[in-house]
């Protein structure tokens, strides 16, 4: 039986996996590298410097870790530019609605983001109150698919990992969610995010029923 909801946060309440994708594209550039949405796909769900590890091998360049820390702190002024003017407005259609037909139903409800501005995000967007815990990437050793965040997030709000779903829009989040022994409801394409219990193309598309089915 389902108990528990843990959302991630870049690509499923709100588009700023976008962002990352303009920021981390803008850094590529200037690296001489042309990213690509495909490629920007093994960007998601993981951390900064593992989302710049992946460009740098896509562009074949090695970097020693000052010069890339140096990168790394540039593409997240940029990004920060982008959500620093964000409001209430971006939350995606369907997320207010499926937050309160959880809580009318008393489960408990987490968030789970790779992303050490998600308190930044979760504050423009003022939907911080929504959650019974927070997990963001600061407070964590491993990111996903490390399962660490989702068994984390579980504890937090008290729910056993096989009472929970997660909904992920990316394929490390997915394989994270899987490897915690959660179900799994992938935002996005079904080519990439296939190992999901349930694929929709978005969030809206989501409904209670939708998370109690999988119990
Ligand atoms: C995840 C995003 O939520 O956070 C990744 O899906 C991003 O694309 C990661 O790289 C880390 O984000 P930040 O904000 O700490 O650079
Ligand atoms: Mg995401």
């Amino acid at each position: 039986m389902i108990k528990g909801c843990i959302f991630d946060l870049d690509g499923v309440i709100v588009d700023t996996a976008h962002y990352h994708y303009l920021a981390w594209k803008r850094l590529a550039h200037e690296l001489g590298h042309h990213l690509t949405e495909m490629e920007n796909e093994k960007l998601k769900g993981v951390s900064r410097m593992e989302s710049l590890n992946v460009i740098l091998d896509l562009a074949s360049i090695s970097l020693n870790e000052e010069h890339k820390q140096m990168l790394a702190n540039k593409k997240n002024i940029w990004f920060n530019d982008y959500i620093e003017r964000m409001d209430p407005n971006e939350i995606f259609p369907g997320v207010h609605e499926l937050l309160a037909s959880l809580k009318e139903v008393g489960l408990r409800v987490g968030l789970a983001s790779s992303s050490r501005n998600a308190q930044t995000v979760l504050r423009q967007l003022r939907i911080q109150n929504q959650f019974h815990a927070i997990i963001d990437g600061s407070m964590i050793r491993h990111t996903k698919p490390d399962p660490e965040i989702f068994l984390m997030t579980a504890e937090r709000i008290g729910v056993q990992p096989v009472s929970c779903v997660v909904i992920e829009d990316a394929e490390a989040g997915v394989e994270a969610a899987l490897a915690a022994g959660m179900k799994c409801i992938g935002i996005g394409s079904d080519l990439i995010l296939g190992k999901a219990h349930k694929v929709f193309p978005k969030t809206s598309d989501i409904s209670l029923s939708t998370l109690v089915e999988l119990g």
